[in-house]
C-alpha cells in the first residue's frame, strides 16, 4: 500500500480517537466511546500491517496474538478495584514500546545511512528517555498497587538531589547523542538511565497517590509515542500520542485540583507520612460517636422524603453497588426521592463511582455531580454515606489546620440526618479523623457495607 493511501485511511482512526474521547466524557455514552476507539485502533493496525508489506508479516501476527491475547484475558479477568494497576501495566508497556522503537531505529539507521538527521536523532533520544521513564515508573506504580512492594513512600536523605542529578545526567547524555556522538550504546545508556530514574522517581510516592502518578506517566507515554510517530513517519501515532499526552495531562491536573493538592505536592510531598500529625489536628469538638442498628436506619430511610447515597472507596471494597441499587429501588417504590452524590475523587481512580454504579445499572439521571448535589443537602432527610470518608470530611471546609483544608467536599453534614456505613473508626486515604462521625446528626452503622446494605434491604422490606 502506498503512503498516500495509508495516510488517507489513517484519517479513520484519527477521527475515531477524537470521537471516542468526546463520547467518553459522559457515563451515558462512555461504552460507545470505547467501541468507537477500539474500531479506530483495529483500522490503524490493519492499515499499518498492509503498509509494512510482507517482510515482517509473521512477526507482527505473532506479536499481535501474544499482546492481544494477554490484553483480552487481563481485561476480562481484572476486578474493578484492581483497574488502576492494570492501567499502570498497560501504560508502562506503551512507554516501553516507544523506547524500543528508538533503539530499533538507531540500530537500523546507523549502519544504513551513518548518523540520522538532527530532527530524527532528537526524536530518538527523547522517545528513548521519556518512554523508559514511563515504562519503569509505571511498573513500580503497578508493583505498589498490587502490593508486591510496600505502598508507603520510600524515602532517604538527599533523595531529591540524587533524582535530579540522575535526570540531569540522562538529559546531558541525550544532548551528546543528538549533537553528533552517534553511538548505539550511548542510547542504551540514556534508556537505562531513564529506566532507573523512573524507579527512583516513583518510589517516594505513596501507594494511594498512584492514580495521579499513573495519569502523569500516561501523559509521558503519549508524548513518547507521538515522538516515535515522527521517527517512523506515522501520522496516526503522532495524533494518538498527542491525544493521550494532552488528556493525561488534563486528567492529572483535574485530579490534583479535586484533591486540593498541587502536582508538586503529590510527586515530591511523600504524602501518607503526614497522616499521624494530621489526625491529631482534626476538630472533633469532643463529640461522641453514636452507633445505630440496621432496624433503626431502615425506619429512617423508609419514612424519608429525600435520600442521597454518597458512595466512596468502601463501596468498591465491599462491592456493594448492586445491593445499594436494590435498596434504592425499594425506597423509590415507597415514594422516596433517591439520588447519588458523586465526588470527582471518591474511590481510587477517576470515575470510580460512576463505573461501579453503571455496572449496577443505576439510571444516569440519578447520579449528581458535586456542584449539582451540594445545594440539595439542606433539603435532604437522610444522607447515606457508603464507605466514603475524606470526600465528606467537613474539616476540608472548616479547619484551616487540616491537610485537606480547601478540598471541595460533599456537604453531607447539611442534611437533616446522616448515616455512615463503615467497618470501624479507621481513617480513609488521607489518614485523618473525620468530625462528621462525631456530629450529633450522624449515626454510624458499623460493618462491611454490603452486609449492612443487605440487612437494610431485609428490614425495609419487612416494614
Ligand atoms: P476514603 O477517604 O479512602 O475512605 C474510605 C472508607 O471506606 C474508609 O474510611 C473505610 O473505613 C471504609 N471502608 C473500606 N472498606 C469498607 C467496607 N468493606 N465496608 C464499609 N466501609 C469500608 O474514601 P473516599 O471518601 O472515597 O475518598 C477517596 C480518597 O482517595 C480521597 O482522599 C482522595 O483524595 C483519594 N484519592 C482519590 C483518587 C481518585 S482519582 N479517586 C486518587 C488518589 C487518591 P473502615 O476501614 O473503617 O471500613
Amino acid at each position: 500500500m502506498n503512503t498516500n493511501l495509508a495516510n488517507l485511511l489513517y484519517l479513520i482512526p484519527i477521527a475515531s480517537f477524537i470521537l471516542a474521547l468526546r463520547f467518553l466524557s459522559n457515563p451515558a455514552h462512555a461504552r460507545r466511546g470505547n467501541q468507537i476507539g477500539a474500531v479506530g485502533m483495529l483500522v490503524a493496525i490493519v492499515v499499518t500491517w498492509i503498509k509494512v508489506g510482507t517482510t515482517s508479516w509473521w512477526a507482527i501476527a505473532v506479536g499481535m496474538l501474544i499482546g492481544g491475547g494477554f490484553g483480552a484475558v487481563a481485561a476480562r479477568r481484572v476486578k474493578m478495584t484492581a483497574m488502576p494497576q492494570m492501567v499502570a501495566l498497560f501504560n508502562g508497556v506503551g512507554g516501553g514500546a516507544a523506547a524500543l522503537i528508538a533503539l530499533a531505529e538507531v540500530h537500523r539507521i546507523l549502519p544504513e545511512a551513518g548518523s540520522p538527521k538532527l530532527d530524527i536523532s532528537t526524536a530518538i533520544a527523547l522517545s528513548g528517555l521519556i518512554g523508559a521513564i514511563s515504562f519503569s515508573g509505571s511498573m513500580v506504580a503497578f508493583a505498589k498497587l498490587q502490593e508486591l512492594i510496600k505502598g508507603r513512600p520510600i524515602t532517604y536523605p538527599g533523595q531529591k538531589f540524587v533524582n535530579l542529578a540522575l535526570l540531569a545526567a540522562c538529559v546531558g547524555l541525550a544532548v551528546t547523542l543528538v549533537s553528533g556522538v552517534q553511538d548505539e550504546w550511548l542510547l542504551w545508556v540514556v534508556v537505562g538511565g531513564g529506566a532507573l530514574f523512573g524507579v527512583l522517581f516513583v518510589l517516594p510516592i505513596g501507594g494511594a497517590d498512584m492514580p495521579v502518578v499513573i495519569s502523569l506517566l500516561n501523559a509521558f507515554t503519549g508524548v513518547a509515542v507521538a515522538i516515535s510517530g515522527f521517527e517512523l513517519e506515522n501520522n496516526v501515532m503522532i495524533v494518538a500520542g498527542a491525544l493521550v499526552g494532552a488528556s493525561g495531562t488534563l486528567l492529572t491536573l483535574m485530579m490534583g485540583r479535586a484533591m486540593n493538592r498541587s502536582i508538586g505536592n503529590v510527586l515530591f510531598g511523600a504524602f501518607g507520612q503526614v497522616s499521624l500529625q494530621a489526625a491529631a489536628a482534626a476538630e472533633t469538638d469532643g463529640g461522641t460517636v453514636r452507633s445505630a442498628s440496621a432496624e433503626d436506619v431502615a425506619v429512617m430511610l423508609a419514612y424519608a422524603h429525600k435520600v442521597v447515597f454518597v458512595p466512596g472507596y468502601g463501596l468498591a471494597v465491599a462491592q456493594a453497588q448492586h445491593d445499594v441499587r436494590q435498596l434504592a429501588d425499594l425506597l423509590e417504590e415507597k415514594g422516596v426521592d433517591v439520588s447519588y452524590a458523586i465526588h470527582p475523587v471518591a474511590g481510587r481512580m477517576p470515575g470510580h463511582m460512576n463505573v461501579l454504579l453503571a455496572e449496577a445499572n443505576v439510571p444516569y439521571p440519578q447520579l449528581k455531580e458535586m456542584d449539582e448535589i451540594n445545594p440539595e443537602f439542606s433539603r435532604t432527610d437522610v444522607a447515606v454515606v457508603v464507605g466514603a470518608n475524606d470526600v465528606v470530611n467537613p474539616d476540608a471546609r472548616n479547619n484551616q489546620g487540616s491537610p485537606i483544608y480547601g478540598m471541595p467536599i460533599l456537604n453531607v453534614d447539611q442534611a437533616n440526618a446522616v448515616v455512615v456505613l463503615k467497618r470501624s473508626m479507621n481513617p480513609g486515604f488521607a489518614g485523618i479523623e473525620n468530625p462528621l462521625f462525631y456530629n450529633p446528626k450522624t449515626v454510624m452503622l458499623f460493618g462491611d457495607a454490603k452486609d449492612s446494605i443487605d440487612k437494610l434491604i431485609a428490614d425495609v422490606k419487612s416494614l
